[in-house]
């Protein structure tokens, strides 16, 4: 298109910024974008000298909240006023799947910590159904994995990957110490994310159901 996706995420991140107040507390997702709202942020607290604090979730975002002279904190010391992140699919309703970067566990612990999460994506996100472009990411404990997957085919699961990444021999492991299952399904309904929740060995997933998003898009 005429706009490259970049500019799109920069305009996003701008509208973002708008949103900063003095003394808030903002929880920080993880992924390209949510580094891109960082910079945006940045540059406001700067120009105003507004001061904040951000609750980061991923050593990733952490280490450019650093960079940036932005002071962070920790879900045990303080409770976001306000937090943003990106997503990898927004279904109508607001429902998402993250974890793309396998940061969800502490995406998932921030955005219930805050009363509202602005959601940046561009349109390329949007999809009518959970599932359509993503697996689910699931980070299970290592020792629950053949246990996780029996469970996983149980409630309808099509095809189970363990995450692995270039640059390094074997799975992928979380900053929790844990394994990513990528998780194709026939079908998702909203029941999952308790579902998958409730098998033993699983700590959290990128299903995000019914969570008090406003969604920021071009
Ligand atoms: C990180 O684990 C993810 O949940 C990201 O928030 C998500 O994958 C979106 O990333 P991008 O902003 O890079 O598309």
């Amino acid at each position: 298109g005429l706009i490259s996706n970049l500019e799109k995420k920069q305009r996003v991140t701008e509208k973002l910024a708008e949103q900063v107040g003095n003394g808030d507390v903002i929880g920080v997702g993880s992924g390209s974008t949510s580094f891109l709202a960082v910079q945006a942020i940045s540059e406001k607290i700067k120009q105003q000298g507004i001061e904040i604090t951000a609750i980061p979730t991923s050593k990733e975002v952490s280490q450019t909240c650093a960079a940036l002279g932005i002071p962070v904190t920790s879900l045990m010391n303080k409770r976001p006023d306000w937090a943003f992140d990106g997503a990898d699919e927004v279904d109508p309703d607001y429902n998402l799947i993250k974890g793309r970067g396998g940061a969800m566990f502490a995406e998932k612990l921030v955005m219930a910590s805050a009363d509202k999460s602005y959601i940046l994506v561009d349109e390329s996100k949007f999809v009518s159904r959970l599932g359509e472009k993503f697996p689910v990411p699931v980070e299970v404990d290592p020792r629950a994995v053949n246990l996780v997957e029996i469970r996983l085919y149980e409630l309808g699961a099509a095809n189970i990957k363990l995450r692995s990444a270039a640059g390094k021999d074997g799975p992928v492991i979380t900053e929790a110490g844990n394994f990513i299952l990528d998780v194709r399904f026939q079908t998702i309904q909203e029941s999952l994310e308790k579902e998958l929740s409730a098998i033993p060995g699983v700590i959290e997933t990128g299903l995000f159901i019914h969570y008090p998003v406003e969604v920021i898009s071009l």
